[in-house]
C-alpha cells in the first residue's frame, strides 16, 4: 500500500461501512471502471427507474419516493448529456457515481433506490439493455448494406465476369451472382444476430448480489418495464453469465470475416491488374509521395479491423473460462472488448453500406477478363457429352484444345470450326452457342445458379424477405 494512503474520509464509498482505512489511491484507480463504463449511463438510469417503479408497485417505496427518484435520475441524465456531470474515480463505476449523486441531491430517498438490488444484477441488466439497443442499430445497418447489395446485384444481373477458384479463372459468372454470395453470408450473420438478441433480451434484475432478495419484488414487472421478454431463471447464473456478450462477439467475428473477404475482393478488383470496379474517390486516399495513387483504404481498414474483433472474442472467452459462480470482479473486464467490438462492427457496416451502392462495374474489363483463361472449357466439355462422348474423354479433348489455344494465343470462342474439328468430329456449328460467355452463364439456370434470370429471381425473393424485417 502507498505510504500516502489517506486516513478514512467520512462516507466517500457507498460500501465503506466495514472499512477502517481509505482505499489505496492506486488501487482506487486500478479497480475503477467509470472511465469506460460511463457510456452505460442511459441504460443504468432506465434500469434504476424500472427498479424504483417496481419497488413502488410492491409497496417497498411510496409513490412519492419513487417520483423523487425518477425526477432526480432524469436531472442527472440531462446533466450527463449536456456534459456538466462530474464523474469521480473515487466512486468507482457508473452505478455508484449516479447513485451517490442522486443521494447528494435528493437526500435519504436516494439511498433507498438500491433496496433489493446489487450492483451485480444492476451491471448485468445495464449491459443487456445496452447490447440490445446496439444490436437493433447493427441490424438496421446490416439491412441497409444488404439492400444496397441487392440493388447492385439487380443492376448487374447480366454483367459477366470471371469466376475464380484458387484465384485462377474458372468459369464465367455474373457480377450480380457474386454480390448475392456476399448477401447470403450477411444473411446468416443477420440470423445469428437475431438469435443472439433472444438470449440478450432477458432480465437479470432481482438476482441481487447472487441469491435473490428478501423483498417482495416483482421481477416479471420490472422485466416488462424494460422491454425484456422475461426474467432470467437462476439468480447465480444471472449475475455471472456473460455468454450473451461472447455470443455477440462470435457473431461480430463471423461478420467481420465476411466483410474482410469482400474487402479483399474490392481491393483486388480496384487494382489496375484486375480493373473490375471503380471505388469512388470519397472512399479512397492518396499517397504523399506517389501522385498517381488512389488507395482503397476503406476496404483495407475493414479487413484489418477483423483482427481486433477476433481478439475481443478470445478475450471474453478467456475472461469467462474457469470463473466460479457467481459474480467475480473479472467480469468488469468484459466491457472494453465488448464496447470496441460493437463500435468496430457499427463503423465497418456503415462504411460498407455507404460504399457498396457507389461502386461502378467496369463491364468491358470484366468481360475481357472472363474471356481470358479458357473460362468456357467446361461448357465445351459438357457440349461434347451432349454429343455422346463420355465426360472423361471430353475432358481430355478440351484439355488438348486448351493447349492448342495457349500455343496459338486464342480463346476457345475465337477458334474456327476448322480449328476445332480435328480434335473431335462431333463438333459442329452449334458449338459457338456454348462457347460464348453469355451462353455459358445463361445455361446455369437453376436455383442458386449464375444465370441472369436466377439472379433476378434471387434478388426478388431476398427483397421480399427484407421487407418483412
Ligand atoms: N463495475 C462493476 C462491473 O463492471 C460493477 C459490479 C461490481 N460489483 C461488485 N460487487 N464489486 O462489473
Amino acid at each position: 500500500m502507498n505510504q500516502d494512503t489517506p486516513k478514512k474520509p467520512p462516507d466517500t464509498k457507498p460500501w465503506g461501512g466495514r472499512f477502517s482505512e481509505a482505499t489505496d489511491t492506486f488501487v482506487e484507480r486500478f479497480t475503477a471502471s467509470v472511465g469506460f463504463d460511463q457510456r452505460l449511463y442511459h441504460h443504468d438510469i432506465n434500469g434504476s427507474i424500472a427498479h424504483a417503479t417496481m419497488l413502488a408497485k410492491v409497496g417497498v417505496l411510496s409513490d412519492e419516493e419513487k417520483q423523487q427518484i425518477v425526477d432526480g435520475l432524469e436531472a442527472i441524465r440531462a446533466e450527463i448529456e449536456n456534459g456538466t456531470f462530474q464523474w469521480s474515480v473515487t466512486l468507482e463505476d457508473v452505478h455508484m457515481n449516479i447513485e451517490a449523486t442522486l443521494t447528494e441531491r435528493i437526500g435519504i430517498t436516494g439511498k433507498k433506490l438500491h433496496t433489493g438490488r446489487s450492483r451485480n444484477d444492476q451491471v448485468a441488466t445495464d449491459i443487456r439493455l445496452y447490447v440490445r439497443d446496439e444490436i437493433d442499430t447493427i441490424a438496421k445497418e446490416l439491412t441497409r448494406l444488404q439492400t444496397g447489395l441487392l440493388n447492385v446485384a439487380e443492376r448487374e444481373a447480366a454483367t459477366i465476369m470471371p469466376g475464380f477458384t484458387h484465384l485462377q479463372t474458372a468459369q464465367p459468372i455474373t457480377f450480380g451472382h457474386h454480390l448475392l454470395a456476399w448477401f447470403e453470408m450477411l444473411q446468416r450473420d443477420y440470423d445469428r444476430l437475431m438469435d443472439c438478441r433472444k438470449r440478450v433480451n432477458q432480465s437479470p434484475l432481482g438476482a441481487a448480489a447472487l441469491a435473490g432478495t428478501t423483498y417482495p419484488i416483482d421481477r416479471a414487472y420490472s422485466a416488462e418495464l424494460m422491454g425484456f421478454e422475461k426474467p432470467t431463471a437462476n439468480s447465480l447464473d444471472s449475475v455471472s453469465d456473460r455468454d450473451f456478450a461472447i455470443e455477440f462477439c462470435a457473431f461480430a467475428s463471423l461478420l467481420m470475416t465476411h466483410l474482410s473477404r469482400a474487402s479483399e475482393e474490392l481491393v483486388l478488383w480496384s487494382s489496375s491488374q484486375f480493373d473490375f470496379i471503380d471505388l469512388p474517390d470519397r472512399f479512397c486516399t492518396g499517397s504523399s509521395i506517389m501522385p498517381q495513387k488512389k488507395n482503397p483504404d476503406v476496404p483495407e481498414l475493414v479487413r484489418g479491423k477483423t483482427g481486433r474483433v477476433n481478439g475481443h472474442l478470445i478475450s471474453l472467452l478467456t475472461l469467462m473460462k474457469s470463473q466460479p459462480l457467481a459474480y467475480n470482479k473479472d467480469n468488469q473486464e468484459d466491457k472494453e472488448p465488448l464496447f470496441d467490438a460493437l463500435n468496430t462492427v457499427k463503423d465497418c457496416l456503415r462504411a460498407f453500406a455507404d460504399m457498396i451502392p457507389a461502386i461502378t462495374a467496369k463491364k468491358e474489363s470484366m468481360y475481357k477478363a472472363a474471356k481470358r483463361g479458357f473460362s468456357t472449357a467446361t461448357d465445351l466439355a459438357d457440349y461434347l457429352v451432349g454429343k455422346n462422348i463420355p465426360f472423361r474423354d471430353s475432358h481430355e479433348i478440351v484439355g488438348k484444345l486448351v493447349a492448342y489455344g495457349i500455343d496459338s494465343g486464342k480463346d476457345l470462342s475465337e477458334m474456327t470450326l476448322e480449328e476445332l474439328q480435328p480434335f473431335s468430329d462431333v463438333i459442329e456449328q452449334d458449338v459457338f452457342e456454348v462457347l460464348t460467355l453469355e451462353g455459358s452463364v445463361a445455361a446455369r439456370n437453376h436455383v442458386g445458379g449464375t444465370a441472369p434470370q436466377q439472379v433476378l429471381s434471387a434478388v426478388a425473393t431476398a427483397k421480399t424477405a427484407l421487407s418483412t424485417r
